[in-house]
């Protein structure tokens, strides 16, 4: 395996020249280098350009998140998906104001220890803010390395994966200064330039010292992972009002789909539906089924029944609240569930 020089120097010349340098998060600050990691893990640039400055202004720093209420963390985290993100976030906070004195710890081994914090993000940030020599290893970065070095192991497998990340270290380059430009390049090359399908190999600055180039594997590699299985998985949402025209929004539990968020009372079969109705005093002749519709998550296909239900519910809840319709994105509320609040209210009217 080649162990020159060549690819770090590479890298950091057309980060220089050609990568991305106008990000908001590209500061020394490690909070908000910290909070744009964990956004841009499972969510793109794009969409993290929106949210990001939102919440930074809401929270702009550890003390102020690690004080916040969950709630309104995951209000501020709504739409963005993967809210375990949020809720570590906000644990993580707490542990750098208790453990580390509201200081961000600096090396990759102590930033592992929050939670959410895994071995990637935490070498990103401690090379970002604290020009650490640490690498990066995500999807992007596995792609660049498979092409350059003609690598055809099964990227879900363990033993591949622990090469990967010793090839990773064994480029890095020397000067700690260098550190920022190049996990920078990393992650430029990958989502710019060598990207999984139509790469644009003539603006490569490996495009020379590319194996997979110089052997046309381009397209093969990386090897394909198994495709996972989307399961369809059937919810039942009761939209309820009460008088004052306010809907009944019960607080997910913290595992699972939404973990976290408010939502409308949701079942997984209608028996519990009916069952839970009973406790409102409604009746289920009342009830209105809706055009269901899809949504789709990762690994599932969400199948979503709204029913409306006629009659007047009781009031006294023993879980939930009543949330007038105005104050609904005060909560953080699972995306299809906003969109279908606020298109049900549109043709009320
Ligand atoms: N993806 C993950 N981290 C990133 C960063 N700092 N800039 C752009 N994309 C990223």
């Amino acid at each position: 395996m080649p162990q020159s020089p060549a690819f770090s120097n590479r890298l950091i010349e057309w980060q220089r020249r050609h990568g991305r340098h106008h990000l908001p998060w590209q500061v020394k600050n490690p909070y908000a280098v910290w909070l744009s990691e964990i956004m841009l893990q499972q969510t793109q640039v794009t969409t993290v350009l929106d949210y990001y400055p939102r919440f930074l202004n809401r929270f702009p720093d550890i003390e102020r998140l690690a004080n916040a209420a969950e709630d309104e963390v995951l209000s501020l985290w709504a739409g963005l998906g993967y809210y375990s993100r949020a809720r570590n976030l906000h644990k993580a906070a707490k542990q750098v104001v208790e453990q580390f004195g509201g200081a961000f710890p600096q090396t990759r081994i102590e930033l592992e220890t929050l939670c959410g914090i895994g071995r990637s993000t935490a070498a990103a940030i401690s090379a970002f803010a604290f020009n650490q020599r640490e690498t990066i290893l995500d999807g992007n970065v596995k792609r660049v390395l498979c092409r350059v070095y003609a690598l055809d192991g099964n990227p879900q497998d363990k033993k591949f994966e622990n090469q990967l990340w010793q090839l990773a270290e064994s480029l890095l380059p020397s000067e700690n200064s260098d550190m920022p430009d190049y996990t920078q390049g990393l992650m430029d090359l990958g989502a710019t330039v060598c990207k999984r399908t139509k790469p644009f190999c003539h603006e490569c600055p490996m495009s020379d010292i590319c194996e997979a180039k110089k052997q046309n594997r381009i397209a093969e590699l990386p090897r394909k992972k198994t495709a996972v299985e989307v399961h369809t998985l059937p919810l039942y949402w009761l939209v309820v009002r009460n008088q004052d025209n306010q809907i009944l929004l019960h607080k997910r539990p913290a595992k699972g789909i939404w973990g976290g968020l408010y939502c409308v009372p949701c079942f997984e079969n209608l028996a519990d539906l009916y069952q839970y109705i009973q406790t409102l005093n409604l009746d289920s002749d009342g009830l209105n089924e809706q055009t269901a519709f899809t949504h789709r998550l990762t690994h599932r296909l969400l199948m979503i029944t709204p029913f409306t239900a006629d009659g007047r519910p009781s009031e006294n809840i023993s879980d939930g609240l009543w949330v007038a319709q105005e104050d609904l994105a005060d909560y953080g509320l699972p995306k299809p569930l906003l969109n279908y609040l606020n298109q049900a209210q549109k043709s009320l009217f």
